[in-house]
């Protein structure tokens, strides 16, 4: 089978033939229809983060595609049925986190495309209790950015616990934040999208967003100031700083959702201490969904409740379509077609 193999940090993706593997007791095999780029397998591929992948290693945790083969035990999957392979490869079921509905923060995890190899391949073999079944009405090439763009902004959303017209912005409109920009709406949000790139803020108006801010032309602080501060910030932006902006932007009683992840060498955002208390701010660090956020998401998609804004890709050419996202050429998602 075809794979993209991360085989040094820094190095290109090398596409390498590799043997279709078979599936484990209480795993299936997927046959890929379609898998999503997140920056994540960016951050992956360049080993930014302190928790680092070893290569070689297949990237893609927005896999979607056909169940081809059961491993011994599987009773739960059909053969023929489609499913997405989330960041959420594994998590041990029986931890405070896991029996508490925070599968998420199960600290037995297995990641999808990060521990074990994911999606950058036309098969992948996972977990069959951790793959989550596509709806008949959602696309493959939907279903894709759905599984891991979508479900972490759904839940970002959740967990920022949104009052009907409360204002809440959305930092960096890409693939998470194009998601980010509708379930805000979804949940009565009045929605300030901001990115540096003039397409991405009008897909975000096309998508609901009320008010727009170029932060490569306009002091983002400044501009919701004047809209009269915001009281959700989700940043899905890839610097420090841009965190930095969104605390500052806060009304009284706000809160920050934290979801992008900055490489450890870009260092800490500050936090300061006075303003904090004083507005009675909540910092919540926001990390994807569980599966059943993810079977929430696409039922809503699955109601033409949201919109996914892709390009479509083939594997061949993943190194060019990771300098597309990386230059910032890449509107919303790519995705992967087999
Ligand atoms: N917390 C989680 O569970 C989780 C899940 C998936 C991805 N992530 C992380 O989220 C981040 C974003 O992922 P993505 O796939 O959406 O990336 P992306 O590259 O598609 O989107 C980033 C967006 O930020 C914009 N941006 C750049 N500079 C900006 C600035 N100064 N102000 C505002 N916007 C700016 C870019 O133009 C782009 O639209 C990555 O760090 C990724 O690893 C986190
Ligand atoms: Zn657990
Ligand atoms: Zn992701």
């Amino acid at each position: 089978m075809k794979s993209a193999v991360v085989t040094a940090f820094d190095a290109p993706l090398e596409i390498q033939e590799r043997p279709v593997p078979q599936p484990g007791p209480g795993q299936v095999l997927v046959r890929m229809e379609a898998c999503g780029l997140c920056h994540t397998d960016i951050h992956a591929a360049h080993g930014d983060w302190p928790v680092k992948p070893s290569p070689p290693f297949v990237p893609g945790h927005e896999g979607v595609g056909v169940v081809t083969a059961l491993g011994e035990g599987v009773t739960d999957r059909e053969l023929g049925h489609r499913v997405a392979i989330p960041w959420l490869g594994h998590a041990c079921g029986h931890c405070d986190h896991c029996v508490s509905g925070w599968e998420t923060l199960c600290e037995q995890q297995q990641n999808s495309g990060y521990s074990v190899d994911g999606a950058f391949a036309e098969y992948a073999v996972a977990d069959a209790g951790f793959v989550v079944p596509v709806p008949d009405t959602v696309s493959s090439f939907d279903a894709a950015p759905l599984t891991c763009a979508g479900v972490t902004t759904y839940k970002a959303i959740k967990v920022a616990d949104i009052r009907p017209a409360e204002k809440v912005a959305i930092f960096g409109v890409g693939g998470l934040g194009h998601l980010a920009v509708q379930y805000a709406r979804i949940v009565g949000g009045i929605v300030v999208a901001v990115d540096v790139d003039d397409t991405k803020l009008e897909l975000a108006r096309s998508l609901g967003a009320d008010h727009t801010v170029n932060a490569a032309t306009t002091d983002p602080v400044a501009a919701i100031e004047a809209l009269g501060g915001i009281d959700v910030a989700v940043v899905t932006a890839v610097f420090p700083a841009v965190f930095e902006q969104a605390f500052a932007s806060l009304r009284r009683g706000g809160r920050l959702v934290c979801v992008g992840l900055p490489p450890e060498t870009d260092g800490p955002m500050a936090l300061p201490i006075f303003p904090t208390v004083l507005k009675g701010i909540s910092v919540i660090g926001s990390i994807v969904g569980t599966r059943q956020d993810l079977t929430e998401v696409f039922a809503l998609h699955a109601q033409g409740r949201t919109r996914v804004y892709a390009e479509s890709r083939k594997l061949d050419d993943v190194n060019a379509a990771i300098d597309d996202v990386l230059s910032g050429r890449a509107t919303a998602r790519l995705v992967f077609e087999f």
